[in-house]
């Protein structure tokens, strides 16, 4: 396995190859770092699964470098899902469409349907229209952890993560630290009416600013017709134990926005800014407490609509705790 920092034009179409060749690429997005196979190969794939130590149901997103793709892995696309690909694409956004032929069973975990997305990050969109020029299709690309762990936002933490899995020809392409730090949106589009699956960046309300459609929150009775891995009750955790909203103990460490002060003797991790700080910096923080063997980590969750609630769903998860509302 080779990291390459300086990603040039040479670089790209190495990386286009290698994924051409059946190698794993673990590329920058906008929202986190992606471990690419070629989505058409089943053994690339198959390698995507024992390098994250993923369930081999859980659906894979295909990554596609524009919208123009998107008839290739997906069929009768409702109006309202083209007018949110139109609007959102390249963007932090995964929609959830009837799968074409193309979409095997080994990238939808045996459903009827496929993710797609066009991630907006300049190296990705150069890789995948790399990769599309030597005809491939489209990169699966789940985020580059270990199943169940924190996703990585730095070449470093996936090389950290999943690094001594990764072989021979497999490379990791460095683009710094992702510019939003949390996964993207999904959105059902296999119904009559969008259905939030995922919260990310792109909120509900943002959604219904911009296109005025209105995106249905997910019932959770239906909580198991869809498998997603996101939806687990126990997800994106560090080794630390989360604990939420509660004062830090002696030797935990902490995490709040800047304004709340620091608990007697507990361990600073992070202290954004902002709402999109807290979000972009939100990974490596909880990093960070495992980095410094920490027991647990104490969260003060940020308050507020839109990214906020992306932030308290992953710190929910992170926690362990049943998330009765979790599709907020
Ligand atoms: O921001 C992102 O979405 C990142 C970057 C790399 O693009 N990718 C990502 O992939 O977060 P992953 O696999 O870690 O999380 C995607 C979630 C999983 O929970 C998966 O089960 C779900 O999307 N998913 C993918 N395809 C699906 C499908 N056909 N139906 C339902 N859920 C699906
Ligand atoms: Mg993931």
């Amino acid at each position: 396995m080779e990291i390459i920092a300086n990603v040039t034009e040479g670089v790209l179409k190495k990386a286009a190859k290698a994924l051409k060749d059946g190698h794993l690429v673990a590329f920058p997005t906008e929202t986190v770092y992606g471990l690419g196979a070629n989505a058409t190969n089943e053994t690339a794939v198959a390698r995507i699964y024992s390098v994250k130590g993923r369930p081999a149901d859980h659906p894979l997103i295909v990554h596609i470098s524009s919208i123009n793709k998107i008839n290739e892995w997906a069929v009768d696309i409702p109006e309202y899902a083209l007018k949110l690909a139109r609007d959102f694409w390249p963007g932090p956004m995964t929609l959830i469409l009837k799968r074409s032929e193309l979409a095997k069973n080994f990238i939808t975990g045996g459903q009827d349907n496929v993710g797609l997305r066009v991630p907006n990050q300049p190296v990705a969109l150069a890789l995948l229209s790399e990769f599309e020029s030597l005809g491939g299709l489209g990169v699966a690309a789940p985020s580059a952890n270990r199943f169940g762990a924190v996703s990585p936002t730095t070449a470093t933490a996936v090389s950290d993560e999943i690094g001594k899995f990764l072989n021979t020809g497999d490379l990791i392409i460095d683009d710094g630290p992702c510019h939003i730090g949390i996964e993207s949106t999904i959105l059902d589009c296999t119904g009559s009416h969008p259905v939030i699956l995922r919260p990310g960046s792109i909120s509900i309300d943002l959604v219904k600013n911009k296109t005025g459609l209105k995106i249905l929150k997910r019932e959770m009775k239906n909580k198991n017709k869809i498998k997603t891995s996101g939806l687990l009750d126990f997800h994106y955790s560090p080794e630390a134990e989360v604990v939420l909203g509660t004062t830090a103990g002696v030797g935990d460490g902490f995490l709040a926005m800047s304004n709340i002060p620091t608990p007697a003797g507990s361990i600073r991790l992070g202290s954004p800014e902002t709402i999109d700080d807290y979000a972009k910096n939100l990974y490596s923080s909880l990093r960070l407490a495992d980095a410094k063997k920490l027991p647990r980590i104490s969260v003060q969750m940020p308050g507020g609509e839109g990214l906020a609630e992306a932030i308290r769903d992953r710190l929910q998860k992170a926690s362990g705790k049943k998330v009765e509302n979790d599709h907020a």
